[in-house]
């Protein structure tokens, strides 16, 4: 059991035991990728966490910044944030590509966030520094301790993990009870846009949109065939991996309900 700095609770042996049974479409059909993704994530790197405690891509004690992260980055801008970020990749490029937007990407696994600690540091050291770009290390349920109400424009949720036990649904990052965290935090026009390959976690979220009230205000079951959703689609580490084997990415876009 790990207790996190909020206080929470995490029973890290069943949140594996989730991860074990993966769903393999798009987890490596023979298990291999899964297994060596669970294992980079059990893995315990000497100096990870004091790397993190250390770096100033990291933010320390977010709870501090609570309805005051635009005074956090150098520049008031709209704030958007990933969830589950892993390595980092896609919100490097996507920080590169919008300086007029302040990220966060959020990841729960120290030894997963140090390599995308480690990406920053090489890129400090090639003059690549992207001030509108920083990490947090928490578990997305205490979301609404960190930012206040209407605190984010955007929520980015990639290639989640879909936790396919039936006993599990809660944990998923688009289950009504995340919906109903992201409410918490996101202004009333907020989005929160979601990419996968896996089609059980896909229509397990078109279903939870609807029941949480929400809008859909965009779908395809094959983005990468879908011109306009297309448009500025910024890659993930996942999303590469997995369409270059064929599986076809699968996206919404939704929000809380209007009026
Ligand atoms: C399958 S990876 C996808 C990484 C990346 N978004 C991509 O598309 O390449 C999912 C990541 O989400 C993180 N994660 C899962 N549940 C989380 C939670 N409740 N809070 C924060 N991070 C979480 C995992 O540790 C993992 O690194």
């Amino acid at each position: 059991m790990t207790k996190t700095a909020f206080g929470l609770v995490l029973n890290e042996e069943s949140m594996y035991d989730g991860q074990r049974h993966m769903c393999p479409a798009g987890y490596g059909a023979d298990g291999q990728y899964e297994k060596r993704e669970k294992d980079m994530r059990l893995r315990n790197i000497p100096g990870a966490k004091e790397a993190i405690l250390e770096s100033p891509y990291v933010v320390q004690e977010p709870e501090n910044c609570r309805n005051n992260w635009e005074n956090v980055f150098p520049e008031k801008n709209p704030l958007h944030i990933e969830v589950g970020m892993g390595k980092g990749r896609f919100l490097m490029d996507m920080a590169r590509l919008h300086p007029d937007v302040n990220y966060i990407g959020i990841e729960m696994y120290d030894s997963v966030l140090l390599r995308a600690v480690q990406k920053r540091e090489e890129m400090h050291e090639e003059g690549d520094d992207l001030p509108n770009l920083l990490f947090m290390r928490m578990d997305a349920r205490e979301l609404p301790l960190v930012f206040g109400e209407g605190e984010v424009q955007k929520i980015y949720l990639n290639f989640s993990d879909p936790w396919p036990k039936a006993r599990h649904a809660k944990r998923r990052l688009t289950s009504r009870e995340f919906l109903a965290r992201y409410e918490q935090i996101l202004e009333k026009e907020g989005t929160v846009e979601f990419k996968t390959d896996n089609r059980e976690l896909f229509e397990f979220s078109l279903e939870e949109v609807k029941e949480q009230g929400w809008e859909l205000l965009a779908s395809t079951f094959d983005l990468h065939n879908q011109k306009e959703m297309m448009q500025g689609n910024v890659m993930t580490e996942y999303e590469e991996k997995f369409s270059s084997m064929g599986n076809p990415i699968c996206k919404l876009i939704c929000r809380q309900k209007q009026g």
